[in-house]
């Protein structure tokens, strides 16, 4: 079978449990832990279980369900939703699809408390909350697919880097959107992905995700992204993002910015693709993203295997910020954005 009809979901809620794949045992291993408290829902985001924007905030939603389940009156309840969210927004920094899913929970339960005396009511209507977050990514995901592949003809060479796929949302990914449904219309393109170092979301994920779609993709290391674009095999570049400034810099996983300079260099379209949700115009330019620094052991022992001197100055920063100049358009559900993006992505979210 191809196509995403028996892809895997990265997020499986269950009324009393979240089911969710570990990501850090993929390609070789498929294993759903089964969270029941916010504290191992933290610890599944922080320790990269899992990943991806719109998907640590999907989970983070569920995290406040498990977290406040048990209030006996609808005050404490109302507390214990504020006081998860605060404490499930300190597990990553960068992706601010965290921080407006847990916004949108904590709003949500303030307006279910105004309309609802019923406790158990409450607790229900905060449930479906999550679950429209994560139904709405997909339905959002799927359109954002739509846009994206109006870029794209038969027969063009592809490259993305990490994993924005339907592994790092609740279906289809973003920037991974279109490969779906090129294929699912017949379309051929040829996918190239970078390994993405140090955690190797390309490799372990993108690669995994989309060979098993069937779609046509082939692995490379992040050093050989000039390589293929000079050898004229890339057409055009396709990422996700993590959070877009109001100026359209974009912060993705490290390497982006990299693969941004090399497609301009080579005259190659660089697109970026994510859902409003990932836009944030309080944040003005990409100089005030909080960027993620991560342990080490990433670098030096990756995986298990020691390839590094003990004790060397390590720095390893999980994203980059691409200037908005190197950006040829932002695909969000509600179309194709380009420059000025200022203004263009403020538009987005009047219209
Ligand atoms: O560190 P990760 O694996 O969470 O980084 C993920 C990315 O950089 C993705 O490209 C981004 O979150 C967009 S996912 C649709």
């Amino acid at each position: 079978m191809s196509g995403m009809d028996n892809s895997l979901q990265s997020l499986i809620w269950k009324g009393d449990r979240l089911d969710l794949l570990d990501q850090r045992l993929l390609p070789e291993e498929i294993l759903y832990l089964p969270l029941t408290t916010p504290e191992e829902v933290w610890e599944a985001i922080s320790h990269l279980k899992v990943r991806g924007a719109p998907a640590i905030g999907i989970a983070a939603a569920y995290g406040v369900v498990l977290g406040s389940r048990d209030a006996a009156t609808k005050e404490a309840w109302l507390a214990a939703v504020t006081k998860q969210a605060e404490y499930l927004a300190t597990s990553r920094p960068t992706a601010v699809n965290l921080f407006w899913a847990l916004d949108r929970m904590k709003a949500a339960a303030s307006t279910i408390a105004g309309n609802e005396s019923d406790l158990e009511r409450c607790k229900s209507a905060l449930e479906t909350e999550a679950v429209t977050i994560q139904s709405e990514d997909e339905a959002t995901n799927k359109t954002i697919g739509e846009h994206a592949l109006t870029l794209f003809k038969d027969g063009m060479g592809v490259l993305t880097h990490c994993n924005a796929g339907g592994l790092a949302t609740a279906k289809y990914g973003t920037a991974l959107a279109p490969f779906y449904l090129a294929q699912e219309q017949g379309m051929k393109l040829k996918v190239f992905a970078d390994e993405t170092r140090p955690v190797l979301q390309g490799a372990r994920l993108t690669a995994f995700e989309l060979q098993q779609a069937g779609v046509d993709v082939t692995l490379i290391c992040d050093n050989m992204a000039g390589h293929v674009m000079s050898k004229g095999m890339v057409d055009a570049v396709i990422v996700g993002t993590d959070r877009v400034a109001a100026n359209g810099d974009v912060a993705n996983k490290i390497g982006t910015y990299s693969v941004a300079v090399l497609a301009k260099a080579h005259g190659i379209p660089f697109y970026v693709a994510c859902p409003l949700s990932t836009i944030d115009l309080e944040t003005p330019t990409g100089e005030q993203i909080p960027i993620e620094e991560r342990v080490a052991e990433e670098i030096t022992e990756g995986f298990g295997k020691r390839t590094a001197p003990r004790d060397i100055k390590v720095y390893n920063p999980a994203f980059d910020v691409t200037p908005h100049e190197y950006v040829t358009a932002i695909i969000t559900e509600k179309g194709i954005v380009h420059a000025p993006y200022e203004e263009n992505l403020r538009k987005l979210f009047h219209e």
